[in-house]
């Protein structure tokens, strides 16, 4: 199938990568609502499912890829050709099966992505990077490709050092500083703020000036899983259950973020990173 692009925008997708530090803590969850979400309101969204394990956007959606970046590198196909669409018209890139790591092409297969990536970003308003979680190279190369970066974690002690790490090496190897965060899976009332505050407090202790922009909480609901078993998004299914409301003051904080622009272009694929993670 080969979607009609929309026309090109004048300013650029905005562009997001969601990540965590421990795997299984909502990443791919709220990047297909928040997606969705922004398509619903008439926005041309892309999510970038960029995680190699199982639980895909694709599968979420009940969505079967017929291609994937593999075939496009083999010139079977375009990258355009790839799309899915879900719900609202958002448009899915599926997880890069087929390819080990984004960070191991050839620099003339990195230079065919870029030059594709970019003529497809340029028709968007959003595109969102569904990350693994951890501090592999590919979720690495992925922070380094976005504009922001919204972690998630949950009020477990180890989903908190574990995003923690990720600022770290984001920070420590590349000079990141700015970050949003969503805490996931929240119990009662206050416990994504008291979350946000401890880890603001270990930050500062010891990396510094780093901008942790609190974004919300998400509460736990049973209606998330149930919404993953009907293969429909929460947002969709759900719109008034307590984990579709917090999603929707995310989404209306995310409109407000004022967006860095990239240094020098889209930098997706893009010469300044293929040098870094090369
Ligand atoms: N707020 C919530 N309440 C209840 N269940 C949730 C909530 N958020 C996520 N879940 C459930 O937790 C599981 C993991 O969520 P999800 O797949 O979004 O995490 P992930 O971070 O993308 O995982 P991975 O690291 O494997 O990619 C799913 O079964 C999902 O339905
Ligand atoms: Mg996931």
């Amino acid at each position: 199938m080969s979607l009609k692009l929309p026309p090109i925008s004048e300013k650029g997708p905005r562009v997001f990568a969601i990540s965590s530090g421990k795997g299984g803590v909502g990443k791919t969850t709220l990047a297909a609502n928040l997606a969705y979400a922004f398509a619903e309101a008439g926005k041309r969204v892309l999510i970038f499912d960029g995680d190699l394990g199982l639980a895909n956007v694709d599968v979420l959606l009940g969505l079967t890829p017929r291609f994937h970046i593999g075939d496009v590198l083999a010139r079977r196909c375009r990258l355009e050709e790839i799309l899915l669409e879900g719900p609202a018209g958002l448009l899915i890139l599926p997880a890069s099966s087929g390819l080990a790591s984004l960070t191991h092409l050839s620099e003339a297969q990195k230079l065919q992505l870029l030059e594709e990536f970019e003529e497809l970003a340029a028709g968007l308003d959003w595109v969102f990077f569904d990350t693994s979680a951890g501090i592999s190279e590919n979720v690495l190369y992925f922070n380094l490709a976005s504009q922001e970066r919204l972690l998630i974690c949950t009020p477990e002690p180890t989903a908190l050092t574990d995003v923690y790490a990720l600022i770290k090496v984001l920070y420590r190897r590349y000079g990141i500083k700015r970050f949003h965060l969503v805490v996931n899976w929240v119990r009662r009332a206050n416990q994504a703020l008291e979350i946000y505050r401890q880890l603001l407090r270990v930050i500062e202790r010891f990396l510094g000036s780093i901008s942790l922009n609190f974004l919300g909480g998400i509460p736990f609901d049973r209606h998330v899983s149930e919404a993953v078993k009907a293969q429909r998004l929460l947002l969709d299914l759900y719109p008034e259950a307590p984990a579709s409301k917090a999603i929707r003051r995310i989404v209306a904080d995310l409109s407000e973020v004022n967006i860095r622009p990239f240094e020098g272009g889209l930098q997706f694929f893009g010469r300044k990173i293929m040098g870094v993670c090369a």
